[in-house]
């Protein structure tokens, strides 16, 4: 070979493995707004992530006999996206992700009002209009795309104008998601984000008798609005105890208030290891297809979703409507509500600071 022919390959390999990037138009937006769409293709997945909320649209992957899926919710087309304003599919949440509770908070001796948008009670993933339903500026990087956003002072009634870069790249079998994020005022922000997971494939059935395991000792029990009630309670013995992989569904009907609450599992649990140190988060098998997923972050939390809102009245691009637990979410984040507890980890962001987090969804197989 000679040895342009040897660089050409030794790039096309690299390419393979880190993943190649297309960037298409996807769709308009009802107030007249271009959206579009990157591939991410590597030798192991493909990743389609549009700059509406940044979503992530669909995820395929093999399974253990080499048939493709595609292991995430989602909609066929743009137009289902803009249409539903619940399950937030795909998208990084914020400002806030996860729940504000009363829509209140205080900082620097100044106490902040949002939108009451869960159930007219508490502030739920940033506001009435959250980062999931924003466009973002999408910019090709290698091996995938940075997307920006700038929420200005003000924006669902968060102070400081809060720029927010998340770059998603793919490399073998990992999506990483790498979050940062500055600020012209003191703020608080928690950014995630929300895909559906079904490793049997979308539209498959309930993720129900897939294993999980949560790297986790404690998590953050809740009221009856979902808001921690600011105690870390111990999950052994509790069917909140997943150190071990264990079938999601064996004990989600159990006579558990907690469970009962939320309908299922829907909950914040205490991550082992530190807060700023990238560790594994949970592991979900499906033993059907063999598909694992691996979820490794940052964050110091994470919360666990059923699916439990899911009733049938979405439907997939297969064709299929999504039912109660037809995929589960795995929101790495700051705790709930951390704005109104001091004792957790801070959410906090003052400028000349940089939020930085990351995590990492890493696909593979188990025969
Ligand atoms: C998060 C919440 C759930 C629900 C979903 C969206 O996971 O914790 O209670 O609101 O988002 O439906």
């Amino acid at each position: 070979m000679k040895l342009a022919q040897v660089i050409l390959a030794v790039m096309t390999t690299a390419l393979t493995a880190q993943g190649a990037v297309t960037k298409e138009p996807f769709g308009t937006t009802p107030g007249g707004a271009a959206v579009e769409i990157y591939t991410l293709k590597s030798d192991a997945v493909e990743a389609r992530i549009m700059t509406y909320g940044a979503r992530i649209v669909s995820i395929k992957t093999a399974d253990k006999t080499g048939k493709v899926a595609d292991v995430v919710l989602g909609y066929k087309d743009f137009a289902g996206y803009t249409g539903d304003k619940n399950t937030y599919f795909g998208s990084i949440v914020g400002r806030y992700g996860n729940r504000i509770a009363h829509g209140k908070f205080s900082l620097d001796g100044k106490e902040y009002t949002l939108p009451l948008n869960d159930h007219g009670i508490n502030t739920l993933h940033g506001g009435t209009v959250g980062f999931d339903s924003l466009i973002w500026t999408g910019k090709e990087i290698p091996g995938g795309v940075e997307m920006t956003l700038v929420s200005k002072d003000g924006d669902q009634g968060f102070p400081g104008t809060l720029t927010a870069h998340v770059k998603y790249t793919l490399q073998g079998g990992a999506l990483k998601i790498d979050y940062t994020a500055t600020t012209d005022k003191d703020t608080v922000l928690n950014l995630t984000n929300h895909s559906y997971f079904n490793l049997a494939g979308e539209g498959t059935g309930t993720i129900l008798n897939q294993e999980i395991e949560i790297h986790a000792d404690k998590f953050t029990p809740t009221d009856a609005g979902l808001i921690p009630t600011g105690v870390l309670a111990p999950v052994a013995g509790t069917p909140f105890d997943f150190t071990k992989p264990m079938v999601i569904g064996a004990r989600i009907g159990d006579a558990n208030d907690q469970l009962k609450m939320a309908g299922g599992y829907d909950h914040n649990w205490v991550l082992r290891g530190q807060n700023g140190v990238e560790k594994v988060a949970a592991k979900v098998h499906d033993p059907v297809s063999g598909r694992v997923l691996t979820v490794t972050t940052t964050q110091p939390g994470v919360q666990f979703y059923t699916g439990n809102f899911l009733d049938g009245s979405k439907t997939g691009p297969s064709g299929k409507a999504y039912a109660k637990n037809f995929g589960l979410c795995l929101e790495t984040q700051h705790f709930p509500d951390s704005p109104n507890h001091p004792d957790f980890p801070t959410t906090e962001l003052k400028p000349g600071q940089t939020m930085h987090s990351v995590t990492t969804f890493t696909f593979s197989v188990q025969k």
